[in-house]
């Protein structure tokens, strides 16, 4: 029962590589080193004191992905490999449909081909676009956000329709909130590339000086301060929530929101990361960023009834974490 983690190297994958050893899964990680490093291998045979086996190939290479399919029995895939950069994908849309269309097109034929049971695909809350929160499964998706949510949005479809034609794959739809934080080792983390786009990684840098200040974009939205509130969700947790949708029984099509049900807005996280860890992060109000919405949580009720699964970890721990995994 071979579990192969595409982008097994990367933010969540790694995480979620961690918890399938620790639970004695066999692991086959593909992962390019686009946007990750080999040392990780290293660090997370540190810290479960098991191997995974790795392939550096590119998910949308369809022969190399079929060589390993023919050497290696692969009854599940995690699928995280793709570009996740939303400004990027507005200059560069072409680079995100193909990476993240064709990867995921040549995992769903090889599962097909290779009679794998189960596909787990990393979607993203950003497909709710600019709905009312919570946000539950069963709202309709948006129709258009940015390059990046449309490549999120689309792939959801082919994997429905891929599973609408063959019922022997069931495939889990699993949309992520905001994941933050590192494992508790400090061994691995998130390591943003250039310039951070996200809250977290640019409160981190301005925390260890490498930027003067944050800039919070707005502060005149109907939230308990005037800042954006979103649903922070511990990597661990949501690691451990591929592990209860690897584990679910329940075949066919499953969507379930990776949250914790919780909002909180700039404000409170910047001064949760200040106090906790005894750092200064200086900052200044400026314009909304565009297309930002106000609010964004989820309802997490399915992932609970259905996959016994709930976040465990607060906004505290999130930033010791992160601040840990920093200055290791
Ligand atoms: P990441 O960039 O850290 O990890 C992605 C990994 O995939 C990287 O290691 C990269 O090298 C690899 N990769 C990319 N294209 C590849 C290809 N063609 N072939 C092989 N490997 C390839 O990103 P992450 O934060 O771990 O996100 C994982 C998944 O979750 C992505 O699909 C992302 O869109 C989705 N997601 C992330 C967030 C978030 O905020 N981090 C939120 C919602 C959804
Ligand atoms: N923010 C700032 N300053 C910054 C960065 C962010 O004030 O320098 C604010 C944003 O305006 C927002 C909040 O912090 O209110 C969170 O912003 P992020 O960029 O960290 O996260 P988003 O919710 O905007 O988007 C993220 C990912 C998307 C994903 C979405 C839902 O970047 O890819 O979560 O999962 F789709």
């Amino acid at each position: 029962m071979k579990v192969l983690v595409t982008g097994g190297l990367g933010y969540i994958g790694s995480h979620t590589v961690v918890e399938l050893l620790e639970h004695n899964y066999e692991v086959i990680i593909l992962d390019n080193l686009y946007n990750s490093r080999i040392e990780t291998l290293s660090k997370i045979k540190e810290i479960t004191g098991k191997n995974a086996s790795f392939y550096n190939i590119d998910a949308t290479d369809f022969d190399s992905l079929n060589e390993l399919f023919k050497n290696e029995e692969i009854s599940s895939i995690i699928h995280f490999a793709g570009y996740k950069a939303v400004g990027e994908s507005v200059n560069f849309p072409l680079k995100y449909y193909s990476n993240n269309l064709i990867s995921t097109i040549n995992l769903a034929k090889l599962a097909i081909k290779y009679n794998v049971i189960k596909l787990i695909f990393s979607s993203s809350a950003t497909v709710y676009g600019d709905g009312e929160s919570p946000f539950t499964e069963i709202m309709p998706i948006l129709e258009r956000t940015n390059p990046y949510g449309e490549t999120k949005a689309i792939c959801e479809r082919i994997l429905i329709d891929t599973y609408t034609a063959n019922k022997n794959l069931s495939v889990t739809l699993l949309r992520y909130f905001n994941p933050v934080g590192a494992h508790e080792s400090g061994l691995i983390g998130e390591v943003p590339n250039g310039i951070p786009n996200n809250l977290m990684p640019y409160i981190t840098q301005v925390a260890k000086g490498i930027r003067e200040k944050l800039l919070i974009y707005g502060n005149d939205y109907e939230t308990v301060d005037g800042t954006g509130v979103r649903d922070y969700i511990h990597v661990v947790d949501l690691a451990k929530g591929h592990l209860s949708a690897l584990k679910s029984n329940k075949g066919g099509i499953n969507i379930y929101n990776l949250g914790t049900g919780k909002g909180t807005s700039v404000l409170e996280l910047v001064k949760t990361f200040m106090n906790v860890n005894n750092v200064n992060i200086p900052y200044e109000f400026v314009d909304r960023r565009p297309g930002d919405i106000a609010i964004s949580y989820a309802d997490v009720t399915k992932a609970k009834e259905e996959l016994n699964w709930e976040s465990k970890l607060s906004i505290e721990k999130m930033v010791e974490d992160v601040w840990r995994f920093e200055n290791q």
